[in-house]
């Protein structure tokens, strides 16, 4: 395999560029209004783990020093038509050797949420990688900002793991959660770029469902007690907490395989189902069963079925299968093809 080629030049000349809404220029002194105005926002500092206190010198020292520099790439995002300044957007830290660069944004208040951010960072990306040249681009999101790591999701950004309590905030320890891309990974087109009418398979056959994800829900009779199972036992990392139909703080949504997942809400209508309501499929289910099973989970056996010591048996039509309950008997299984 060759060895990756990163292209500095593209980095010492930063390059202007351009989206339907946005374009993306040098961020020099010339933005420092815009820029002062985010670091005045006490929830764009929280969202950012900044706790330093800022001189508008300072700023004006960082912003001229970015000229020329050869290790990071910053862009001003401004609005086409009323050129207002939006936010910033940095690739940084570059390891040439291994091709890859930290990612950063942050739009101003005011300006959140209304897809701004997931276009600039998918101009960035495909920049990133088209023209620097770069393998991978990370980045590291706390987990008590959902809006960052979805619109990371939509750009292009896959889930790789969580750090814990890196970060301690208004009295509480926050994990971070590690995303990257790397340039072999399929990035999601952008809306914009698809052609509805185009495609003759939702004229043919229309399909109101399947561009969405499907999550899996689960009915509990205590919320507690499946906290404890579904976080201690099963390790699920948690998205957030809501309420259910009747109870305030009644309701978890699990992350699995980089996205939300599962829902498990306390309700009245727990343990009536005792079939499968949801499927993990994993490349190695010896470990994965040897892991769960380290934590507590009993694997369930069914009359008729031949299984093994650890209760894992045959899949109908090849592969291997495994399952196990929650408290209320909500029944999971694990399938792997070998
Ligand atoms: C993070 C940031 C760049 C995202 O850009 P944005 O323009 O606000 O995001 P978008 O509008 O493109 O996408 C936001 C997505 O998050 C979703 N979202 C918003 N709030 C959410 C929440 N509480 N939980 C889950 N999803 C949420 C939105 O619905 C949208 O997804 P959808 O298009 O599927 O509906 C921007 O919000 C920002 O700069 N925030 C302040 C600073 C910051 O957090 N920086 C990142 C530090 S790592």
């Amino acid at each position: 395999m060759n060895p990756p080629a990163v292209d500095v030049s593209a980095l010492t000349d930063v390059a202007t560029l351009s989206t339907p809404r946005l374009r993306l220029e040098p961020l020099g002194v010339a933005h420092l209004d815009g820029v002062w105005e985010g670091l005045l926002d006490d929830e764009s500092m929280r969202l950012t783990g900044t706790r330093q206190v800022f001189t508008r010198e300072a700023v004006v020292r960082h912003l001229d020093s970015l000229a020329d520099r050869d290790d990071r790439a910053d862009w001003a995002i401004i609005e086409l038509g009323s050129e207002e300044y939006v936010g910033e957007i940095v690739l940084n830290e570059l390891e040439p050797d291994d091709a890859s660069m930290n990612f950063r944004i942050a739009l101003n208040p005011g300006r959140l949420g209304r897809g701004f951010g997931t276009e600039a960072t998918r101009a960035v990306l495909d920049h990133a990688f088209d023209r620097i040249g770069l393998h991978r681009v990370s980045l590291d999101v706390f987990s008590f900002n959902p809006r960052a790591q979805r619109s990371y999701e939509k750009a292009g950004f896959r889930y790789e793991g969580r750090q814990r309590d890196t970060l301690f905030w208004d009295g509480e320890w926050v994990d971070s959660i590690l995303m990257s891309v790397l340039s072999t990974d399929e990035r999601p087109a952008a809306p914009e770029a698809v052609d509805i009418a185009d495609r003759p398979e939702r004229t043919a056959v229309p399909r109101p469902l399947s561009d969405f994800p499907l999550h899996a829900s689960v009915a509990v009779s205590d919320i507690d007690r499946a906290v404890t199972f579904y976080e201690g036992t099963l390790r699920l990392p948690l998205a957030r907490s809501g309420p259910s139909a009747r109870i305030s703080g009644g309701s978890r949504v699990y992350r699995s395989g980089g996205d939300e997942a599962l829902h498990v809400y306390q309700s009245t209508t727990a343990g009536t189902s005792h079939a499968t309501v949801a499927t993990w499929y994993v490349d190695d289910l010896d470990q994965v069963v040897d892991a769960l099973a380290a934590n507590g989970v009993d694997f369930l056996r069914y009359d008729g079925l031949s299984h093994d010591a650890r209760g894992i048996t045959a899949r109908a039509g090849g592969g291997r299968i495994v399952w196990f309950a929650d408290p209320d008997g909500n029944t999971f299984a694990l399938e792997s093809d070998r």
